[in-house]
């Protein structure tokens, strides 16, 4: 994720730019730039580090000219730098292009352009669009952009200019968000409606598959094979403040409806025809995935519980024994982590003091050690072997949604790359696997299609001081984070344990009318956790059972139902989270907390 700007009309283009860049700072903020056409000229200018470096940049040495592009970074393809920032040029320095996004096949196209002697100055995947629309033009921006995006596969946003045609921006979207603000005698494009609301209220939403020409006399839209579209222009009514959560009330809201488009990031990509799954930054030596005894993971609080997924997946699939380690405890360990084993460590951040402590300690020990994080160039992303980034894109809201939800599917992705690799997982297993894995986007969104449900019930949870979830196998997993996004930000007691210890004690403190959410999905223990559910019935608590929309069964037991859309049970995790999250946060609101930054925490605890 990172924000994308263009300005045409008659005022200087790169302030404006770099004020609609700091609006979009919340998509990517390692490093910035602009690019702007003097009029003879494209003049680039960009930098490593937050946006105010770049402002003070332009601040020292301006730019003068009325037509531009503009960029604030999340480092995907090629580490924070000045060198890997936005907008990249072809090599005339003619074209320039920023871009949101990953293409898919840069690593063929930079082959290609290479071997007819193109020479690049990063390691983006970005920067061999400038170099496409380069070859491709002819004297047409809009042509040559349009003959350069039909050579590139991927999920992105890309703008254009070029100093041979002034005044002119080209722009698409393949998936990635893009808008148009049409001004008076001036046009606008952004990622998203925050940079340029407080420039024109009169938007234009451009659809995935779509190109727009814009000129100082407005914006042409079209399908990318060229049938001209007429778009009603949107009449935004939000205030500011609203505008930068996407018109949510809170960041928390948002980045859980951010997810299927998180999501979708996190496979582009990365699943190929059939069964194969191509994982970039993972090189495990030959033989590895055979010759692996034992999987470590690591983390703390939500990643651990992303862990938890992982470790029935990876056992489930790889037959491998895998232990699951609380980074704060394993650092005091003498654990038997022994070379030929793998740790996976788990962190939105990469930064988590104690995370990275472990992840220390593993390397010592002769593990090879994995990172499955959101920050690329993050410290543990720098000590790790191997890298899986999540592509979440920023997350504000404390309480993670989107960044686990990505961990899930990274993980589901490692399974499939070690299970091919070492040959346990046979190749319909992996291309049913793959399959599914193709659906979640859909999936998420159908599970908050249900919305207003979640809503109804939290008011009927929000006067409860007490609260269980229980389940078992991975719904146990699904149990510990839905208990700790209603701890964290509804300041609930709760808590989360395998359905079947609840009777070894904890069942003293359910009383009528206590909350127990039972969740539902694994058809190998179903009638075991009934039997829970069951159990707590009889002590008068209130149930609420979360369950397949396909399970007939289920009203007959529990007070209420939480429905989710089905799934193969392996991938259950992933729309069972999304309720959970719902719910937690309605709770939150009925009871006017503060939901993006809860008492007592920090979005990333960099201490012991
Ligand atoms: C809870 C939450 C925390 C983090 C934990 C680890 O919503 O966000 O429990 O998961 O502090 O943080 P990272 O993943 O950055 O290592």
């Amino acid at each position: 994720m990172c924000g994308i700007m263009g300005y045409v009309g008659p005022r200087d283009a790169a302030p404006i730019l770099v004020d609609g860049l700091r609006r979009l700072e919340y998509r990517g903020y390692d490093s910035a730039g602009v690019a702007v056409c003097d009029g003879r000229s494209l003049v680039v200018r960009k930098a490593e580090g937050k946006l105010s470096r770049l402002a003070d940049m332009l601040d020292a040495d301006p730019i003068g000219g009325s037509a531009g592009i503009g960029h604030t970074r999340w480092a995907t393809h090629g580490a924070p730098s000045d060198h890997n920032a936005h907008p990249h040029t072809d090599p005339s320095g003619e074209i320039a292009v920023v871009h949101n996004g990953i293409i898919e096949n840069f690593i063929a196209l930079k082959e290609e352009l290479g071997a007819a002697g193109a020479v690049f100055a990063s390691e983006t995947d970005s920067e061999v669009l400038a170099h496409l629309v380069a070859q491709e033009y002819d004297g047409d921006l809009l042509e040559a952009t349009r003959r350069a995006v039909a050579r590139a596969k991927g999920a992105y946003a890309l703008v254009v200019t070029s100093s041979r045609e002034p005044g002119r921006i080209v722009a698409v979207r393949m998936i990635s968000p893009l808008v148009v603000g049409l001004g008076d005698g001036e046009v606008f494009l952004a990622s998203d409606i925050p940079a340029i609301l407080h420039r024109t209220r009169d938007i234009m939403v451009v659809d995935n598959g779509e190109i727009v020409d814009v000129t100082v006399d407005g914006a042409r839209l079209q399908t990318i094979d060229g049938r001209a579209v007429e778009r009603d222009l949107l009449q935004i009514t939000w205030d500011a403040a609203q505008a930068e959560r996407g018109g949510h009330p809170h960041f928390m809201l948002k980045e859980i409806h951010e997810q299927p488009q998180a999501v979708t990031e996190t496979l582009t990509g990365r699943l190929l025809d059939g069964d194969e799954v191509l994982l970039e930054e993972v090189h495990f030596p030959p033989g590895f995935a055979r010759s692996l005894d034992r999987i470590w993971i690591t983390a703390c609080g939500t990643a651990l519980h992303a862990g938890l997924v992982a470790k029935e997946v990876f056992e489930g699939l790889l037959r491998v024994p895998v232990e699951v380690a609380y980074a704060h405890e394993l650092r005091y360990r003498d654990p038997l982590i022994t070379p030929g084993s793998l740790t996976v460590a788990i962190s939105q951040s990469g930064e988590t003091a104690d995370t990275l402590a472990a992840a220390y300690l593993a390397k010592e020990r002769g593990s090879r050690l994995l990172a499955v994080t959101n920050v690329v160039g993050s410290t543990l992303s720098r000590t790790a072997d191997d890298l899986l980034y999540t592509r979440a894109g920023p997350e504000i809201a404390v309480a993670s949604t989107k960044a686990y939800m990505t961990m899930l599917v990274g993980e589901y992705l490692l399974a499939l790359a070690l299970g091919r690799e070492r040959g346990a997982l046979d190749s319909a297993a992996a291309a049913h696997l793959v399959a599914g894995l193709r659906t979640l986007p859909r999936v998420i969104e159908e599970a908050l299609g249900r919305e207003d449900e979640v809503r109804v019930l939290a008011e009927g949870f929000a006067g409860h001081e007490d609260a269980y979830f229980i389940g078992r196998g991975l719904d146990y997993a699904v149990a510990m984070e839905g208990s700790l996004k209603m701890k964290e930000i509804s300041y609930l007691h709760s808590e989360a344990m395998p359905a079947g210890e609840l009777k070894h004690g904890t069942l003293a403190l359910v009383t009528e009318g206590t909350p127990v959410v039972v969740v539902l999905t694994q058809t190998a223990t179903y009638d075991k956790t009934i039997s829970a559910l069951q159990e707590v019935k009889a002590r008068h608590a209130l149930t609420i059972a979360l369950a397949y929309d396909d399970d007939t069964e289920i009203a007959k037991h529990a007070d209420r139902v939480i429905r989710i859309p089905r799934v193969p049970d392996l991938l259950a995790p992933v729309p069972s989270i999304v309720p959970l999250q719902l719910l937690a946060y309605y709770v939150a609101a009925a009871r006017g907390h503060d939901i993006d930054q809860p008492r007592n925490l920090a979005k990333s605890v960099t201490v012991e």
